[in-house]
């Protein structure tokens, strides 16, 4: 298949474009560098863009004809979205916005959304599904409900089916070392741990450890960047089939508190890691794991890592070829 991805020079999209070259599908990136690395389009051809000037989409979509579009690209600093929900709208929802736009006048019909567990908000319920409530506290988890709702009338008005993917935390790298996680600033966990203990060392805060956890720190659902990827590919066999606009949870659906993270990368080094609490950051709740039963039965998603030391060795072996 021509395969659009949208956000392809970012961690998760690059990802995906290896794998899709890898499968054999003709890949086109389309980034505008802004969190992404031009370093990590190695597969495929990349045209640099931004999704909301509509002038190079449309120039895009005239180019080549494409038969499914995957769209990685977004802003995604839940902070950020706080005090700039201005710059947020514009760029996920204006942006998707524009995409779809291209896509209908160009008649593509198949559409993947990165989508995130921020649409749920704080969980009523320890293992989050698709039936739980959706209340989305910050502008950036906002923008992903907004964008799943218009990918429901586009598919009513417009035919466009599509699949959005509520990622929980992507974690690690890809297994040979050729592409993995860079964002600045980084939020995550993983490449913060390894940031503390080589280069600069820079110091780990954990925040708050007076949650009602086993251990006191904020437990989560880290999922293997390429079992993330792995499940885009099955939604668009799936959408083959099935026409309509779903949504699927994309976790482990295990719990990690950032302690267990913290062993496991010890575990991995064979070393110490020293790290500092600071205090709670508001809006972090306590646990949040997904339920993805429903992938899994609708999608045939098999999760390869579900185990937090191989998922961090990933993680490692990435930062010793680390090149942007
Ligand atoms: N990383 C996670 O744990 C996680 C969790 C849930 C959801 N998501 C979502 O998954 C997607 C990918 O996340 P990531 O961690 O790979 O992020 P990333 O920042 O590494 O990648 C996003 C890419 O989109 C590009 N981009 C942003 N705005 C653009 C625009 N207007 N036009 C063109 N390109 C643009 C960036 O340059 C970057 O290459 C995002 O939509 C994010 O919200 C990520």
């Amino acid at each position: 298949m021509k395969v659009l991805v949208c956000g392809g020079a970012g961690y998760i999209g690059s990802h995906m474009v290896k794998m899709l070259d890898q499968e054999g599908h003709d890949v086109t990136v389309f980034d505008n560098l802004s969190t992404g690395h031009k370093e990590a389009v190695k597969w495929g051809r990349f045209a640099i863009g931004d999704l909301t000037e509509k002038g190079s989409l449309d120039s895009l979509f005239e180019k080549g004809h494409f038969d499914a579009v995957m769209h990685f690209s977004a802003k995604s600093l839940v902070g950020e979205s706080m005090t700039d929900p201005a710059g947020y709208y514009r760029n996920n929802v204006l942006g998707t916005i524009n995409l779809l736009n291209a896509m209908r006048d160009h008649d593509v019909k198949t559409f993947i959304f990165s989508s995130s567990a921020a649409t749920y908000g704080n969980p009523i319920k320890p293992f989050i599904d698709e039936t739980h409530p959706l209340n989305p506290i910050n502008p950036y988890g906002k923008t992903k409900l907004m964008v799943e709702k218009i990918l429901e009338d586009y598919e009513k008005a417009y035919h466009i089916s599509s699949v959005s993917l509520r990622y929980f935390n992507a974690a690690g790298a890809d297994k040979d070392g050729d592409i993995g996680e860079s964002h600045d600033p980084e939020t995550h966990l993983i490449p913060n741990i390894i940031k503390s203990v080589v280069g600069d060392r820079v110091p780990l805060k954990v925040f708050g450890n007076d949650y009602a956890t086993k251990d006191g720190t904020c437990v989560r659902d880290y999922i293997h960047v390429t079992d993330l990827a792995k499940a885009h590919l099955l939604s668009l066999d799936y959408m083959n089939a099935n026409k309509g606009a779903h949504v699927f949870n994309l976790g482990n659906g295990k719990g990690f508190s950032i302690l267990d993270v913290i062993h496991a990368a010890e575990n991995v080094i064979n070393g110490k890691i020293d790290f500092e609490y600071q205090k709670r950051r508001a809006g972090d709740p306590p646990t949040l794991v997904a339920d993805s039963t429903f992938a899994k039965m609708e999608l045939g998603w098999k999760i390869e890592y579900d185990n937090m030391t191989d998922i961090i060795k990933t993680a490692f072996a990435w930062h010793k070829n680390q090149t942007y």
